[in-house]
C-alpha cells in the first residue's frame, strides 16, 4: 500500500470520531462546476457554483466536450472562492469529497482529477460520492432535524425513482423509470416548444399562463406499479406540436406546457404519496432538479397534508447540482465507513442507487 493510502486510512478512521469534520467537496458531473465546504454534514460554510447554462443554451442542451473544457477553466477559481467564502485555509480541511458518478464521463474526470490532486497534495482522505445520494442529502442541508427513515421521490435530469432511505447510507430502490427520466422529458418538450435550455424552469413558467385543455394521443401512465414511464407522453407532445406546425394549424404553447406538466406532476405526486403510505412512512422527501417544479410542490403539499404525511423539499439552491450536497453525503459515508478511495479513482457514467 502507498504511503499516501496508509495515511488516508488512518486519517479516515480518526475522523469517524472527531467532533467537527470539515469536508471540501467537488462536483462536476454535468454542466455546473461546483466546490463547497461543509461542516458535520449539515452546515454549509461555502457553496460556489459556476453554471455553464449560458454556454450550452445556444446548442439547446449540454455538449459533453464543451462541458469538460469549461470545467477545466472554472475549477481552480471555484476552489479558491470556496475557501475564501468559508473563511478557512487549506490546513483546516479534514477530507476531500468528489462526485464519481453518475454523469458525463469527461465532465466527471475533471472534478475527480482535481480532487485527487488536492487529496494527494494536502495528504487528506478522498471520499467518492454518488451524485444521486448527494441529491438526497440536499435535504439535510435545508432541514436540520430531518433524519432517515423516509421515502424519497428522486426526480432529476438523469433519474426518476422512488427510494426507501432506511438510514443515511442504507438506500433501496422501490421503483424507477422504465425509459426516460422526467427531467429529460421536460427538456425535450421545452425544446420542441422553442424554449431555451434547461427546459424545466421554462415549462414551469409558461404553464402558468396556460390551461390543462389538450388531449394528447398516448397510453395512460403505468398503473399498479411504482415504476414510471414518460417516453410515450414525450413522443405524443412532440407529435402534437409537429403535426400542428406541419398542417399550419395554430395551437397555444402555454396550453401544451400546462397539460404536459399537469399529467407529469399528477403521476409523480400520486405514486410518491401511495408509496409513502404503502411503506408506512410519515415522511416524504423530494430530491433532484425537477423537485424545483412549482406544480409538483403544490400537489405534493396538498396530497401529503390530506394523508398526514410531512413532505420536505430542498431549498431551490440545493435542488439543482451543487457540491454542498456532495459534502453532506460524504460526511455520512465517513460515519458509515464507506467511500474512502485511493488515487486510482475514476468516473462512472452509471452508478446503482441502492446501497
Ligand atoms: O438534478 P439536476 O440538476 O441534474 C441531474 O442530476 O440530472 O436536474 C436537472 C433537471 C433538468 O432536466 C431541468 O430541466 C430540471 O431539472 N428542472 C426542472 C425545474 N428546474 C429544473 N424541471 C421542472 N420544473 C422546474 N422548475
Ligand atoms: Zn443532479
Amino acid at each position: 500500500m502507498s504511503k499516501y493510502m496508509e495515511n488516508a486510512e488512518k486519517a479516515f478512521e480518526k475522523l469517524r470520531t472527531k467532533k467537527d469534520v470539515t469536508i471540501l467537496a467537488v462536483e462536476s458531473s454535468c454542466d455546473e462546476t461546483a466546490v463547497s465546504v461543509v461542516r458535520n454534514g449539515r452546515e454549509v460554510l461555502s457553496n460556489i457554483v459556476a453554471s455553464q447554462i449560458d454556454i450550452h443554451k445556444k446548442f439547446g442542451g449540454v455538449v459533453p466536450e464543451v462541458a469538460s473544457r469549461n470545467h477545466v477553466m472554472a475549477i481552480s477559481g471555484c476552489y479558491k472562492e470556496a475557501l475564501k467564502e468559508a473563511g478557512i485555509s487549506e490546513n483546516e480541511i479534514d477530507a476531500i469529497a468528489v462526485t464519481y458518478g453518475a454523469g458525463l464521463i469527461g465532465a466527471l474526470l475533471v472534478g475527480i482529477n482535481f480532487a485527487k490532486t488536492l487529496a494527494y497534495a494536502l495528504n487528506l482522505p478522498l471520499i467518492a460520492v454518488s451524485h444521486v445520494h448527494g441529491h438526497i442529502s440536499a435535504n439535510y442541508l435545508s432541514h436540520p432535524s430531518l433524519k432517515p427513515p423516509f421515502v424519497c421521490l428522486m426526480v432529476s435530469g438523469g433519474h426518476t425513482a422512488l427510494l426507501k432511505v432506511n438510514d443515511y447510507t442504507k438506500i433501496s430502490l422501490i421503483g424507477s423509470t422504465v425509459d426516460d427520466s422526467v427531467g429529460e422529458c421536460f427538456d425535450k418538450v421545452a425544446r420542441v416548444l422553442g424554449l431555451s435550455y434547461p427546459g424545466g424552469p421554462n415549462i414551469d413558467r409558461l404553464a402558468k399562463q396556460g390551461q390543462n385543455s389538450i388531449k394528447f394521443n398516448y397510453h395512460e401512465p403505468l398503473k399498479d406499479t411504482f415504476n414510471f414511464s414518460f417516453s410515450g407522453l414525450k413522443t405524443a407532445v412532440v407529435n402534437f406540436v409537429h403535426n400542428h406546425e406541419q398542417a399550419g394549424k395554430e395551437f397555444n404553447k402555454a396550453d401544451v406546457a400546462c397539460t404536459f406538466q399537469e399529467i407529469v406532476t399528477d403521476e409523480l405526486s400520486e405514486k410518491a404519496v401511495k408509496c409513502a403510505l404503502k411503506e408506512n412512512s410519515k415522511t416524504l422527501v423530494v430530491a433532484g432538479g425537477v423537485g424545483a417544479n412549482s406544480r409538483l410542490r403544490e400537489k405534493l403539499k396538498e396530497k401529503c397534508e390530506k394523508e398526514n404525511i410531512t413532505v420536505y423539499f430542498p431549498d431551490l439552491k440545493y435542488c439543482t447540482d451543487n457540491a454542498a450536497m456532495i459534502g453532506s453525503m460524504a460526511y455520512y459515508y465517513l460515519k458509515s465507513n464507506i467511500g474512502l478511495s485511493d488515487l486510482t479513482l475514476t468516473g462512472k457514467p452509471n452508478v446503482p442507487i441502492s446501497i
